[in-house]
């Protein structure tokens, strides 16, 4: 999380530069920002609490005349969401500007000993330990390699900027997030992701972890901890440059759900030779692996039944973080297929890095070009839903889930058939977003609820583990996903007289199973909410899903998406932007 910015050239407002970086890096965080722009040796600082565009981005700052700034948004770790703690971070001098996205896990040694030498610190974050330690190293040695020293020193995964008035260079060093060096005709930038700098120029060095770099007349890149030159080399990127606009639509996340139809018909028709090559790659593994993150992670177990139903064949998946702990199982024959929408998360790619070791094969499921995973991977697969804004996922998820059911009919030679149930699951999609309107009674009954929860089996468990994830992190409403059959074993006893429970019901094997449990509920006074093609007596209210066959997934979590936003929207929340939430999720 987190975004950085750097720049240096040619032109003389580099403030404004940062600016304008900074506003497509913000989905890496929006509790706070700030830009430290060095004029007439000296740093001056604009900091705010809040989102870029709720401050004032016209005040005089933006007219200072430099050609060197650096800025960050935060996505808070250590340290509330204040002024004081928003980067760029000083040492005690001023001329030293740093910012900063990762964890120093050892601040708090650093920062005692710094304390007794005498530094004093503003705020409560680990990042303003990093310019005092370099000031520290600059009373013997020179700016490179006062910033190699003090970075060699920090424990954990982390990425710097930093610059010293007095020198017209910024410095960089990396062991874990992301930093892309972009290079033009009349400047230099730094940042986080390459979607920032493509804007200026497609000549793209990406910078290794354990590596530093210095930008100033030319590039150098040194290797850390040693500071060996390694060499340059700058790759030409054919990436367009991608940009999402809200056109008509209130918000960014109304506009990606109806987005999904289109999304889902382009992969029924134009992926068919992909996921061939896929399944042959999978036929040949010994062991298949799916792997992600939140709605990602949810999108792989449902990858697990598709395999199971459709090519009978036995697929784990785990969630990224604990991936970690289950290498052991892992051989050079093994196959691991990462699912992510960023392709930058970093408890994806942490256990990227130990398969790397073990010689494993990684397949990248990711919406995102250029992007960590996507470059970590030995084959890779692009999800094709085109930049995903709001920080819930809709589109990528519903992407994810054609392509695997792609895969899976793939497997057994069936692809045309998957093709043909995603072509009417787009059009029922359709249907359903035209009567959304519909959906308000519901919205109205679960804006006013504490705690909603949501039923499934099959196929269907992983719609409901989305649906309640959905609910919760862009209404704020507790929200429970649950196997059918997992209810009576424990959260039954939390339904009481008028609790809302979804119950996903669609016309699979699962159907009769899922009303028994349905029927449990309302014995016991919950209020049914049933997502199915047939209108069951049990249900209070029914959200009509026609059957897609081995496909309903992806269409019956639509109604939910749409439930959330009308909710977020109701209770005055901004659906695009939920508290304490980033869209990519670099730090553990
Ligand atoms: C929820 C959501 C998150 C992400 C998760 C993984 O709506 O967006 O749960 O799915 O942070 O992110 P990616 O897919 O970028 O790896």
């Amino acid at each position: 999380m987190c975004g950085i910015f750097g720049y240096i050239g040619k032109n003389s407002n580099a403030s404004k530069e940062v600016l304008n970086g900074l506003r497509i890096l913000e989905y890496r965080g929006y509790d706070s920002w700030g830009i430290a722009t060095k004029t007439n040796k000296k740093f001056v600082i604009e900091k705010h609490v809040g989102k870029i565009d709720e401050a004032k981005t016209n005040s005089q700052f933006f007219d200072l005349l430099s050609t060197l700034s650096i800025g960050h948004t935060r996505w808070a770790t250590h340290g509330g969401v204040t002024r004081e703690n928003a980067h760029p971070h000083l040492d005690c001098s001023r001329t030293i500007a740093l910012v900063h996205n990762g964890i120093v896990e050892n601040y708090e040694e650093i920062k005692k000993q710094l304390v007794k030498r005498g530094h004093i610190f503003h705020s409560a974050t680990d990042t303003e330990i990093i310019p005092h330690l370099i000031e520290e190293g600059m009373k013997t040695n020179g700016f490179a390699t006062a910033v190699r020293d003090a970075f060699n020193q920090l424990e954990g995964m982390n990425a710097i900027v930093v610059a010293y008035a007095g020198s017209s260079e910024i410095i960089a060093a990396k062991t874990g997030s992301p930093l892309v060096i972009g290079k033009s005709k009349d400047a230099l930038y730094i940042a986080s992701d390459a979607s920032s700098i493509l804007p200026h120029t497609k000549n793209l060095l990406f910078l290794k972890d354990n590596t530093m770099a210095i930008l100033g007349g030319k590039v150098e890149i040194l290797s850390l901890p040693e500071g060996k030159k390694e060499k340059v080399k700058f790759e030409t990127v054919s990436w367009e440059e991608e940009t999402s606009t809200k056109g008509a639509f209130s918000h960014f996340m109304l506009k990606e759900i109806y987005e999904q139809p289109r999304i889902i018909r382009n992969i029924a028709k134009t992926y068919k030779d992909s996921v061939l090559d896929l399944a042959k790659t999978i036929k040949n593994a010994k062991g298949t692996f799916f792997i992600g993150a939140g709605t990602a992670a949810y999108a792989g177990i449902a990858g697990t039944y598709f395999f199971s139903k459709t090519a009978g064949k036995h697929v784990n998946m785990s969630f990224a973080s604990e991936f970690t702990y289950l290498l052991d199982f892992l051989t050079s024959k093994s196959l691991i297929i990462a699912l992510s929408q960023s392709g930058e998360t970093i408890d994806v790619v942490e256990p990227l890095t130990q398969v790397k070791r073990k010689g494993g094969t990684i397949v990248a499921l990711v919406n995102t070009q250029g992007s960590t995973i996507y470059r970590m991977s030995d084959k890779k697969l692009l999800l094709g839903a085109g930049i995903e804004q709001a920080v819930a996922s809709t589109k990528a998820y519903t992407a994810k889930l054609s392509i695997l059911l792609m895969i899976a009919y793939a497997m057994k030679h069936d692809v045309e058939n998957a093709s043909s149930q995603l072509m009417t699951t787009a059009l029922e999609i359709e249907r359903i977003l035209k009567e959304s309107k519909k959906l308000k009674p519901i919205v109205d009954i679960l804006t006013r609820s504490e705690h909603i929860y949501v039923i499934g089996r099959g196929v269907s468990y992983s719609s409901a583990l989305e649906a309640a994830l959905k609910i919760k992190e862009i209404t704020y409403i507790h929200a429970e996903g649950l196997a059918g059959g997992e209810l009576k074993h424990g959260a039954l006893a939390l339904i009481s007289k008028g609790t809302p429970c979804i119950v996903f019901a669609p016309n699979d094997e699962t159907y009769q199973s899922i009303i028994s449990n349905a029927t449990e509920i309302k014995s016991r006074g919950g209020v049914i909410i049933g997502i199915s093609p047939k209108k069951e007596a049990i249900f209070d209210h029914w959200i009509e899903v026609k059957d897609c066959q081995d496909a309903v997934s992806i269409a019956q979590i639509v109604p939910v998406q749409l439930l959330s936003y009308q909710i977020a929207v109701k209770k005055g929340f901004d659906p695009d932007k939920p508290r304490n939430l980033a869209k990519s999720v670099t730090v553990k």
